[in-house]
């Protein structure tokens, strides 16, 4: 029975941790009081129906929106109220459905943003001029190590808003690579590409997590959760309902039945 299943334990062991997290929009209330925690090293997939409050849990945790009530904590500082900036100078990075290169910047420019971006953003505003004045030799090499990790094979002088929506979903992943994050959010980073470039992303999100990242996920595809996930939290409604591993978590009948109509 989910209603046994006790709410995540949300101790001060994960570098991430949140707890009670509140968040109306007018009447509704999207999150009822939602706790958790991201640990270094490991994948945690968000699962749920559409609604069930999971994108506005990442941008609560990104910075993109404010809790109206709850805590959270990144290594033990409050991390609830500052910018997105901010927050990816402490090391919290992400990939949202919405994937935001900038579009009439070419692919390879994309990435050395990325590059000067993590340098700059740890004390200063970030400045575009260092891009364009400082593609040196040594950021075009930096950044074509990070394009080739991921398998881009399309020309680095393309510019991004010519890309393929699978290229794109790449891109981003190069670029979230660059930021060298200790804590990041994918939102359904594979809905909508093709299964060959699906089957490219799984592992490079593998190998964050092995490289030590705390890697949040969001994702409809059951397949990859359990291929990928060492956490699965079920949310519905606004509040957590199930937690565990994979296996754990489907063979609650009732989760189930919320996650994949079975
Ligand atoms: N900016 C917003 N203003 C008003 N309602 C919103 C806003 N963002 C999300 N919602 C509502 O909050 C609920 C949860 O949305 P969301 O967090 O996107 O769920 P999920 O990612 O689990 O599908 C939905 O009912 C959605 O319509
Ligand atoms: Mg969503």
């Amino acid at each position: 029975m989910i209603n046994s299943i006790s709410p995540l334990d949300a101790d001060n062991s994960g570098i991430l941790v949140f707890k009670d997290l509140h968040k109306r929009f007018g009447d509704i209330a999207v999150l009822k009081g939602v706790s958790g925690k991201l640990v270094p090293g490991q994948i945690s997939a968000f699962v749920g129906p559409n609604g069930a409050g999971k994108t506005t849990l990442f941008q609560l945790l990104t910075g993109e929106l404010k809790p109206d009530r709850g805590s959270a904590t990144l290594n033990g500082q409050n991390i609830l109220g500052s910018s997105p900036y901010r927050l990816a100078g402490r090391g919290i990075g992400k990939l949202f459905q919405d994937v935001r290169a900038f579009p009439n910047l070419s692919i390879l420019d994309n990435v050395i943003v990325a590059i000067v971006a993590r340098q700059s953003y740890r004390d200063k505003p970030f400045d575009f001029g260092l891009v364009r004045n400082g593609r040196s030799q040594v950021l075009a090499k930096k950044a074509r190590e990070y394009l080739s990790r991921v398998g881009f094979d399309a020309n680095e002088e393309a510019l991004a808003k010519n890309l393929s929506w699978g290229n794109q979903k790449l891109l981003a992943l190069a670029r979230l690579l660059a930021g060298e994050f200790r804590c990041v959010f994918l939102d359904e980073p594979i809905a909508g590409i093709s299964t060959l470039m699906a089957n490219r992303m799984v592992p490079l999100i593998r190998e964050l997590a092995e490289a030590g990242v705390a890697v949040a996920l969001i994702e409809h595809e059951i397949t990859f959760v359990e291929s990928l996930a060492n956490d699965v939290i079920v949310m519905n409604e606004g509040v957590v309902i199930d937690s565990g591993s994979a296996s754990e978590v489907l063979s609650h009948a009732e989760t189930r039945e919320i996650c994949l109509g079975l």
